[in-house]
């Protein structure tokens, strides 16, 4: 069945290893991680941001998710990604999400803190596991300039603050990471993770991970994140299988042929960020 994010991820906080989120559009998609994940033998987050909940459906997203649970035996959870509406928020998980993040990473800190507070307190009665952003990460469009960086990153001790007061499940925190590609890898600030794994007891977690090689996600991973979040990659590759398919088959009108083999290809992304997170057989 649908699972809460809560179990998942302390279990790889415990076995040092991440669960990986991946952010879905359509069925295809859906399949592709669920059958991924059943070939690794891994735990795995599929994710929908507010747009996709809009845009496939609350009662499709949540029916697929159980179709697919139901068949594959293995443990999903069903996670709402960046959401800033409190009502939104509530409507999902009465629809079925059993895991929320609510992102009130651009409202001041004590701001944060409520909003965050509200919803976990709200979702725990109802077993809901409830992730929040502390610092920002920012996208892709955003023109950061590099003096203002550190600012926007996540203070451990006001991390810690922020979890005690709270009382929230994970954490996603800013490290240096963005939504979306990069023009040049970022260098990510693991000082300031060991720290906030050392003192802060709840699942880390690192957001933009599209573009971040192996190597440094599984450095985030040693350093205390339980969860990784990779939405970019796929689309990119979803998108690019299409694309050439069309190319070479210009007539092309059955969408079981053009989307098979960009479903193919995202199983791939898959599988190979199940092996960097290090969260194959763990079922
Ligand atoms: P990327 O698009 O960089 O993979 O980031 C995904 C993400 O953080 C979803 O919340
Ligand atoms: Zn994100
Ligand atoms: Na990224």
């Amino acid at each position: 069945d649908i699972v809460s994010n809560k179990e998942l991820l302390l279990d790889a906080k415990k076995n040092q290893y991440a669960v990986p989120a991946f952010n879905v559009h359509n069925l295809e998609t859906i399949q592709a991680v669920i059958e991924g994940a059943w070939e690794m033998k891994s735990p795995v987050i599929i994710a929908t941001t507010p747009g996709t909940v809009n845009y496939a459906g609350l009662e499709y997203l949540v029916a697929i998710l159980k179709a697919g649970a139901k068949k594959y035996k293995i443990p999903i959870a069903l996670h709402l990604d960046h959401c800033t509406d409190i009502d939104f928020l509530k409507n999902c998980i009465k629809g079925g999400y059993k895991s929320v993040m609510i992102d009130s990473s651009m409202e001041d800190f004590d701001t944060n803190i409520n909003n965050t507070k509200i919803m976990v307190d709200f979702a725990h009665k109802l077993g809901v596991s409830v992730e929040s952003e502390l610092g920002h990460i920012w996208g892709q469009e955003e023109e950061i300039v590099i003096n203002k960086r550190d600012a926007l990153l996540t203070d451990p001790i006001m991390a810690l603050e922020f979890v005690k007061k709270t009382g929230v499940d994970s954490l996603a925190v800013a490290i240096g990471t963005a939504h979306g590609i990069y023009k040049l890898e970022p260098k990510l600030d693991f000082d300031r993770l060991i720290k906030m794994n050392k003192i802060i007891d709840v699942p880390l977690v690192l957001h933009g991970a599209s573009g971040i090689s192996e190597e440094n996600i599984k450095k985030a991973i040693q350093y205390g994140i339980c969860k990784v979040n990779i939405a970019t990659e796929i689309k990119i590759q979803f998108a690019e299988a299409i694309k050439k398919y069309f190319k070479e088959n210009p007539d092309a009108d059955d969408p079981r042929n053009y989307l098979s083999p960009a479903k193919e290809i995202a199983k791939n992304v898959v599988k190979e960020k199940i092996n960097i997170c290090g969260s194959r057989n763990r079922i």
